[in-house]
């Protein structure tokens, strides 16, 4: 297994996963799939670029109550394994450590289901915390469903620490929230 940067090579392998009920927004689902089969028909080539931005200069992130908030700096890579297994993104805020509320984490990540359960997540998050820290982040945010065991223990296994409970924002429509962080330094 590896993390490829998008490109037109892997796209097919995406589009396959979108088509088949994937999606990359755990927060929107469907609709966020729905969205990125619409922009890749109209400009492959547009879409892969959007995955990749290091300034944040794309145009806004729509939260799951249709709240627009300004983009932060990031990049999205692929899980790869001869196929696309699944995605991960890295996000930073440019004014420092603290992320705006808007934005649940530093990395969010999903794995296909039919590629689940092979260590995958664990893996691409290992890989990522390396990035992470060559950026020079001093340590990074996640936040999990309190329900999803699967992604707390993807976290676990990579040296997170509780940092506790809290509420979802109104904007991605409530529920209960395990806010972790993992040091980097
Ligand atoms: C969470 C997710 C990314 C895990 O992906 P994965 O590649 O299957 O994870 P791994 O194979 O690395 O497994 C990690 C651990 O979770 C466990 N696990 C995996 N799926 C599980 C499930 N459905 N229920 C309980 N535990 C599960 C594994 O057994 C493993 O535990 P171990 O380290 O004690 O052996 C995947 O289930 C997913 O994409 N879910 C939907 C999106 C999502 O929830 N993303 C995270 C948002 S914070």
């Amino acid at each position: 297994m590896e993390l490829v940067w998008p490109s037109l090579a892997h796209l097919p392998a995406y589009v396959a996963a979108l088509e088949r009920g994937w999606t990359p927004d755990n927060e929107r689902g469907r609709a966020a799939a729905e969205d990125e089969l619409v922009r890749i028909e109209a400009s492959p080539s547009n879409f892969i670029a959007s995955l990749v931005d290091l300034q944040g200069s794309g145009g806004p992130v729509q939260l799951p109550d249709g709240t627009l908030v300004p983009r932060l700096p990031g990049y999205r890579k692929w899980i790869w394994d001869g196929t696309f297994c699944g995605s991960i993104n890295l996000r930073w805020s440019p004014e420092g450590s603290t992320l705006p509320w808007y934005c649940l984490g530093h990395v969010g990540y999903s794995v296909v289901p039919w590629k689940q359960r092979r260590g995958y997540a664990t893996e691409a998050l290992s890989l990522l915390l390396d990035e992470a820290r060559e950026r020079g982040l001093p340590h990074v945010e996640l936040t999990t469903d309190d329900g999803n065991l699967a992604s707390q223990r993807v976290i676990h296994a990579n040296g997170g620490a509780l940092l506790g409970a809290e509420e979802k924002p109104q904007a991605f429509r409530g529920g209960k929230l395990l806010r972790f962080r993992i040091t980097l330094a």
